[in-house]
């Protein structure tokens, strides 16, 4: 680990001093007249910062240009390097090939538990100066505060919390069938049925393997809340995995089939997004980026289309928290990229950003009257205590991504292929979690 923490350390400074040394030197080789000779002094540069992110739809293109103007009045430019892909899958990919190639950005999109693998290699630098000013450990939510943190320093920036257990519910659609948003399973299942019985899909989803899993992990937390969503994904635990409500979790996954579109296809989450909007569905579940989407397509929130818990988890929260890494390099970018780290945290700009994001304020003493009716539950589940709260498996809030991956490829592979039984899926499941508990060792 040290030998490829130096190696990756060395790798990745691209040491300017260094460079600009060399230049020099050449210079004096080629100008023999010049005596004694001095390097040309350099202009002064305008501070830059490369960003790499996989916010790439409308809104999230909106909300991180709102971020980059708040930088720009700072003078520090934002060079955007943003890799489309929904949940950061090639961001994820890009990001490790330019370390390796020494070539890291300077700040990057790092969520949940990938902040702790970085920064255990020693590569992201530490903000706790900037968090101490801020009053971080005050004012941010417990949960953040405690995802920002590696071995007692602060090494991540947070930007908004995202709900993942939200429904959608495209609202002409829901008037025009005179049903009333569904609070209780049951009322789910009741208008599901009358769309589909009218020929209309009840739920827009896409077969994309992560939001096939992020369904699944909303099902979890509807059987069982989140002690038993934390010991399945967290935990990896035996006794949870073969729980019998595993089994209905599973059960209810392929029965929400019959509400979906057939077959079910291969969408980027915007497109079905655009599915709700255009009410060639009547209802989604989805994190609340799909609340910020439908907005910068021109629907209002109450108006156009309602958004509320899925159904049977109205008091849980099941999160995603967005956060920037500043990566060390040689710390010749220290300086702006404190200015970023602490920019992001300002009430000011935790209002603008996330009432485009969809997102909610990672403060505590944000002010709920300024938000949507969306953006206000999602706020005050999240202020409650922490037995409440459930770190999303998909979005690297529950454990590493390898273990993660190895979830999402099995839950995935029940869903597209009907031939294997829910019992099946439920033991490879297992197998699964019995390797992952040799690694892990979490059990
Ligand atoms: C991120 C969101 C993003 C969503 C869709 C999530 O992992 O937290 O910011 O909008 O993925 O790509």
């Amino acid at each position: 680990m040290t030998a490829l923490r130096a190696s990756l350390a060395s790798r990745l400074s691209y040491q300017p001093h260094r460079t600009m040394a060399l230049v020099g030197a050449a210079a004096c080789l080629l100008c023999l007249s010049c005596l004694p000779c001095r390097a040309a002094p350099l202009p002064p540069q305008a501070a830059s910062l490369q960003v790499l992110h996989w916010w790439t739809s409308a809104s999230e293109r909106k909300a991180a240009n709102a971020l980059a103007s708040r930088l720009a009045d700072e003078n520090v430019a934002w060079k955007d390097a943003a890799i489309p892909g929904g949940a950061g899958l090639g961001a994820g990919k890009v990001l490790r090939g330019r370390v390796l190639a020494g070539d890291a950005p300077e700040v990057t999109q790092i969520i949940g538990t990938s902040i702790a693998e970085w920064a255990e290699m020693g590569l992201l630098l530490e903000i706790d100066g900037v968090a101490a000013t801020g009053n971080w450990g005050n004012v941010l939510f417990p949960a953040v505060y405690k995802l920002v943190r590696h071995r007692q320093h602060v090494v991540a920036a947070p930007l908004g919390i995202h709900r993942v257990n939200t429904l959608f519910y495209n609202r002409k659609l829901f008037a025009r069938f005179k049903l009333a948003p569904p609070r209780t399973w049951a009322e789910f299942e009741r208008a599901a049925q009358r769309f589909k019985e009218a020929g209309v899909p009840a739920l827009a989803q896409s077969r994309e393997a992560w939001q096939v899993a992020a369904l699944f992990e909303n099902l979890a937390l509807v059987e069982g809340g989140p002690a038993f969503h934390r010991d399945l994904f967290v935990r990896q635990s035996q006794q949870a995995v073969a729980d019998n409500r595993l089994l209905a979790a599973l059960e209810r996954l392929r029965a929400m089939k019959a509400w979906m579109s057939h077959p079910v296809e291969e969408l980027p989450w915007t497109e079905v997004v655009q599915q709700l909007a255009k009410g060639e569905a009547a209802m989604l579940v989805m994190g609340d980026w799909a609340k910020g989407e439908l907005v910068a397509g021109g629907m209002a929130v109450d108006e156009a289309f309602g958004c509320g818990a899925m159904p049977g988890t109205g008091k849980y929260h099941l999160y995603s928290v967005d956060t920037l890494t500043m990566f060390a390099g040689d710390y010749s970018h220290m300086p702006a990229q404190e200015k970023l780290a602490r920019l992001m945290v300002t009430p000011p700009v935790q209002a603008e950003y996330n009432a485009i994001k969809g997102s909610v304020p990672v403060r505590r003493d944000a002010d709920p009257a300024r938000m949507d009716s969306c953006a206000r539950a999602s706020w005050s589940a999240f202020s409650q205590d922490a037995a409440m709260l459930a770190p999303s498996l998909v979005h690297r809030m529950a454990t590493d991504e390898a273990s993660k991956d190895a979830i999402i490829a099995e839950i995935h592979r029940y869903f597209v292929d009907d031939a294997v039984t829910p019992q099946e899926a439920q033991r490879r499941l297992s197998g699964i979690f019995r390797a992952l508990h040799g690694k892990n060792a979490k059990n």
